[in-house]
């Protein structure tokens, strides 16, 4: 059911813990099935050079918060914003259907604090203008088999 990738983050996630003086903290949170994600960011000149994460959750919400804080170290803000669940799913050799919300869940952390970088920075970030930290991520994802 489970790639050997997924376990394998699962069972040594990367980049697991906080940061002191963030730059940008991101939690969310699914609904429905009470999981919570929170990530960390340190940015530098617009580039992401240390990421941590935290994970109250599922083993698949802990393997894609890990992969997410590996995709997303060193890329820019820009690159950042592009990365989808379903990349971050990708990376993973894939997901089973019902577990893709994790994933969903990985996408929404990175922007929210991307979204928390930007409004303590005054800066504007393409992508985030309608950014809705409390929103449920079901509402722009089909996830229907939840
Ligand atoms: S079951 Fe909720 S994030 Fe995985």
């Amino acid at each position: 059911m489970y790639s050997e990738k997924v376990m394998e983050h699962f069972r040594n996630p990367r980049n697991v813990g906080e940061i002191e003086n963030a730059d940008g903290i991101g939690e969310v949170g699914n609904p429905r099935c009470g999981d919570i994600m929170k990530m960390y960011l340190k940015i530098e000149d617009g580039v992401i050079v240390d990421v941590k994460f935290k994970t109250f959750g599922c083993g698949s919400a802990i393997a894609s918060s890990s992969m997410a804080t590996e995709i997303i170290k060193g890329k820019t803000i820009e690159e950042a914003m592009e990365v989808t669940n379903k990349a971050v799913a990708e990376a993973l050799d894939g997901l089973p259907p019902i577990k893709m919300h994790c994933s969903v869940l990985a996408e929404q952390a990175i922007k929210a604090a991307l979204f928390d970088y930007s409004k303590k920075n005054n800066v504007q970030i393409k992508g985030l203008e309608d950014f809705d930290p409390t929103e449920d991520p079901h509402d722009h994802h089909e996830l229907k088999e939840f």
